[in-house]
């Protein structure tokens, strides 16, 4: 289907909107309208239009509120040097949430209408996307399973929507070096369960390891694999890279219970375009520690498409707490980053085609 397009009545005005888009932090500052699309078991995707940004109004007993059959995307539209807009590889952000809707049991949105919907609504809300370094337009796709029942089933009907939100840097003190807590009592992801799929429980599940995290002085939590306990997996919502003193790389494998990141995808693809070995195998907390003492370890990073790429400083648990080099971000980390940003924010060719002007 087409989008209807139904104009917000009382659009914010222009320079209110242009307050708003400067320093706009993460994810509290939302444009005008969004893109929904439903979905019925009668009559398949339907009424796909954009309107104005307004609550979402349910039943008390959508299915949603009960059993969480949700699933999200996270992607990035960017202002290019010629005033042009471009997608960051949404057709990535596309095929994993069809994979996420397919371990949910949910209705799955063809990629051709995931594309179509950012694209449409970022069109819509171009002049929301702020220039800053370091700022995009934050596309937020979900899905709510919106039934009037109680079973546990899948659900007969789906509410997609897409909403939009100026960022800037997702740490509120700006970028910087942060320290994780390894979280010893939780897991994040089991064999065999979600852990693969962007799924809001994931996340529900990974908050009280997290707040265990900022009671002990870490920034972030990061977890260990449920079954033995000491493979390392990821942070609550970004994937772990770890650099030595040879030059070469590691990042934990996609063995199902790992987020399959597009920033960590791009990464991996950035260090083997230069001829950086990058292994995608396990690492161990044991591993880590006594690299980290050896100075084997030169340098680790978390990446995600809200906070892109992150140094680690410092790593603690209950029983240990160790520095990555002298806890400053390293060079790798930092020219990873620069090479990231440059293709984003339109600075360098894009040799892999990851940006799609809209
Ligand atoms: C991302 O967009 O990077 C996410 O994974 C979502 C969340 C951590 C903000």
């Amino acid at each position: 289907p087409s989008f209807a397009f139904e104009p917000h009545a009382t659009p914010v005005e222009a320079s209110e909107r242009a307050a708003r888009i400067v320093n706009p932090g993460f994810g509290r500052v939302f444009t005008d309208h969004m893109a929904t699309i439903r979905w019925s078991e009668d009559k398949g995707w339907h009424d796909a239009k954009i309107t104005a940004r307004a609550p979402i109004v349910m039943d008390p007993a959508a299915a949603v509120l009960h059993y969480a059959q949700e699933i999200f995307e996270g992607l990035k539209a960017y202002t290019l040097p010629d005033g042009g807009v471009a997608l960051f590889r949404a057709e990535q952000n596309a095929a994993r949430f069809r994979r996420s809707a397919k371990r949910l049991a949910m209705a799955e949105l063809p990629e051709d209408l995931f594309v179509a919907s950012c694209r449409e609504l970022t069109l819509a809300e171009r002049e929301w996307i702020p220039a800053g370094e370091g700022s995009a337009l934050y596309l937020r796709p979900f899905m709510i399973a919106s039934e009037t029942f109680l079973g546990v089933k899948p659900s007969a009907e789906y509410l997609y929507c897409v909403i939009a939100s100026a960022v800037g840097n997702y740490w509120p003190g700006g970028a910087k070096s942060v320290s994780l807590w390894v979280s010893k009592e939780f897991t994040r992801a089991a064999p065999g369960g979600t852990g693969d799929a962007k799924c809001g429980g994931n996340y529900a599940a990974s908050l009280l390891a997290q707040s265990e995290a900022i009671r002990q002085g870490c920034d972030q939590v990061v977890f260990l694999d449920a079954t033995e306990r000491r493979w390392v997996e990821e942070l609550g919502g970004m994937n772990i890279f770890f650099v030595f003193d040879d030059g070469t790389m590691l990042t934990p494998p996609l063995t199902g219970t790992i987020l399959p990141g597009i920033t960590r995808d791009s990464i991996l693809t950035l260090a083997r375009d230069q001829e950086i070995t990058v292994r995608e195998e396990r690492y161990s907390i044991e591993e880590w520690q006594a690299d980290a003492a050896s100075g084997r370890l030169v340098e680790a990073f978390a990446c995600g498409t809200a906070a892109v790429v992150t140094p680690i400083g410092k790593v603690s648990s209950a029983d240990f707490s160790f520095q990555i080099g002298d806890g400053q971000p390293g060079e790798r980390t930092q020219a990873l980053l620069k090479q990231l940003t440059d293709i984003q924010r339109g600075r360098s060719n894009d040799p892999h085609g990851w940006m799609q002007r809209i």
